[in-house]
């Protein structure tokens, strides 16, 4: 699974790193004081900083863990699986040897983000930050699960823009708000049902479920029976395995970053066209 990468000569590297490697939100340059100074920028509150280019490039990365980056953004009502199904997924990448990385929302909440609530602003920038730990995963090469309700598209679209075309799959767990009430394994919805608790996504707050998303988890199999967590997992690990993430980014792949063709009704991409 594993290949070493090839040395490589750093600084001709970084002599000939185009200036795409910048991040999009890098613009504009504080070059007031006349000098062989480098230019630096300004971003949001963080003034003149400077973007320090990788020293190992991702690609290389990728190559030594024979595998592609991406975040893989699991998005539904509480108590939809997310982070069972999340949890299980990792365990089948772990036995295949991929390197991985899971996000789970109580977890982050415990330390990173433990000072936001509930309110939309909160759960703004809880979204938020996450989605830029996750492409820091991602940029490592890292097969990156985040489990979070993120009930608004909004700030779903804002992760999906700041990541690379092909890097962001929204995985959305499609479990209807009588079932996961009914599983209730927190008992958060008997206790937003009776007032106690406010903001609660799908009783009193919204849930927004994605319009494009590139997997769909449906509830229930042909037979009308509930899926299992496993069965679940197992169709996220064969559509990453045939859009090729989870091969040499080097090896052909069957689609092109970019080019993703998204169809909902089983969750499986159609390559017809690429
Ligand atoms: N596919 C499934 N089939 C049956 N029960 C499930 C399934 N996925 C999750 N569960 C159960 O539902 C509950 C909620 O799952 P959880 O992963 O905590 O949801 P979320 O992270 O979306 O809030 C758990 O008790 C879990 O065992
Ligand atoms: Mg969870």
């Amino acid at each position: 699974m594993c290949q070493q990468a090839a040395p490589r000569d750093v600084s001709a590297q970084a002599a000939a790193a185009p200036a795409a490697v910048a991040p999009p939100h890098a613009v504009g340059t504080n070059n007031a004081v006349a000098g062989p100074h480098l230019s630096t920028t300004d971003v949001g509150n963080s003034t003149n900083i400077r973007w320090h280019d990788s020293m190992v490039a991702r690609t290389d990365k990728e190559m030594l863990l024979g595998q592609r980056g991406c975040v893989l953004w699991f998005t539904g009502l509480s108590g939809s699986g997310k982070s069972t199904v999340a949890c299980t997924l990792e365990h089948l990448l772990h036995e295949r040897g991929h390197f991985t990385s899971l996000l789970d929302g109580d977890n982050i909440r415990h330390g990173l983000n433990k000072d936001l609530g509930f309110s939309a602003e909160d759960r703004a920038e809880n979204i938020r930050r996450i989605g830029e730990v996750a492409r820091l995963f991602a940029d490592a090469g890292a097969i990156t699960m985040t489990s979070f309700i993120s009930p608004y598209r909004a700030d779903r679209e804002m992760v999906r823009e700041r990541c690379n075309a092909g890097e962001f799959l929204e995985v959305f767990m499609n479990i209807p708000l009588e079932v996961c009430e009914q599983r209730d394994p927190k008992g958060l919805y008997k206790k937003a049902r009776a007032g106690l608790i406010k903001n609660f996504t799908g009783i009193d707050d919204p849930y927004e479920a994605p319009l494009e998303p590139e997997i769909v988890v449906d509830c229930f199999d042909a037979d009308g029976q509930q899926r299992s967590p496993r069965d679940m997992a197992e169709q996220i690990l064969e559509v990453l395995d045939g859009m090729g993430y989870l091969r040499d980014p080097r090896m052909p792949t069957l689609t092109a970053y970019g080019a993703l063709q998204r169809k909902h009704s089983d969750g499986i991409l159609d390559f017809a066209q690429l």
